[in-house]
């Protein structure tokens, strides 16, 4: 798996924090990491976008922007509404098999979720994903009404023939409510892929030190991690 593509059931779900837990496991394996924003919105020229913050947190990973387009919308609408040109799938394609060539394990991080328009054409994501052959990892909220969100994003991938590896649950409650652990294993039964870690809630605010100190204990081993679902539910 050296392109990861890295999609959520909505945007603020933790793709970018989830992101920087896998960059951070597999900097802990000694692999070398590049992460990928084919399309930075909401953020002015100049400001730290996502893939800045993935470097916060993970450490050293190299960062490849392909656009930015200041207004917080769908990259499509942001880039006309600024009049600048849209990121084209294959542009995204060819971006990540450059860095591929060059580092171990290439992750790229989506804008909100699956089918949130690049450009004019109605390009996704997905798009890209499928010129890569790439597995898409979903990101997706711990709590009520991930079920259904999360079981469309995976049948959306299925359905253009795209592979899952799995479910990362953005933000993990300390104190988890019912539907929350419940969805430990309803998640894995009703989206047809395993969940693959587990961010912890706060995460984001740990010194970066113990963020990549504790990483790899957030996420499965296909993820270079060690965590197991079970200790979740218990
Ligand atoms: N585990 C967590 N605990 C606490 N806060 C979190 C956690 N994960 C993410 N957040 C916070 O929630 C917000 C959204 O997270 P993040 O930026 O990772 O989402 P995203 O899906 O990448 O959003 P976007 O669609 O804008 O790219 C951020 O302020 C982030 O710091
Ligand atoms: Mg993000």
């Amino acid at each position: 798996m050296s392109v990861l593509v890295v999609t959520g059931t909505g945007t603020e779900i933790g793709k970018t924090v989830s992101t920087a837990a896998v960059a951070a496991a597999a900097l802990a394996r000694g692999r070398s990491v590049a992460v990928l924003k084919p399309a930075q919105t909401g953020v002015a020229e100049g400001e730290p976008g996502d893939a800045a913050e993935v470097a916060r947190l993970a450490g050293a990973v190299t960062l490849l922007e392909l656009a930015r387009y200041p207004e917080p919308l769908a990259p499509a609408t942001a880039a006309r509404r600024a009049g600048r040109p849209p990121v084209r799938p294959h542009e995204v394609a060819e971006a990540a098999e450059k860095l591929a060539a060059e580092h171990d394990l290439v992750l790229v991080e989506g804008a909100g979720g699956l089918l949130v328009r690049f450009d004019e054409t109605g390009a996704t994501l997905a798009d890209a994903a499928r010129l890569l052959g790439a597995p898409v990892l979903v990101v997706a909220h711990a709590g009520l009404g991930t079920l259904n969100a999360t079981t469309l994003t995976t049948e959306a991938l299925r359905v253009r023939g795209l592979e899952c590896p799995g479910v990362v649950i953005g933000s993990w409650p300390a104190a988890a409510d019912l539907a929350s652990r419940c969805n430990v294993a309803d998640l894995p039964d009703s989206s047809g892929v395993p969940l693959l870690g587990a961010i912890p809630q706060g995460a984001p605010a740990l010194p970066p030190a113990d963020f990549r100190t504790q990483a790899p204990g957030w996420l499965a081993p296909r993820l270079d991690g060690s965590w197991d679902a079970v200790r979740l539910a218990a």
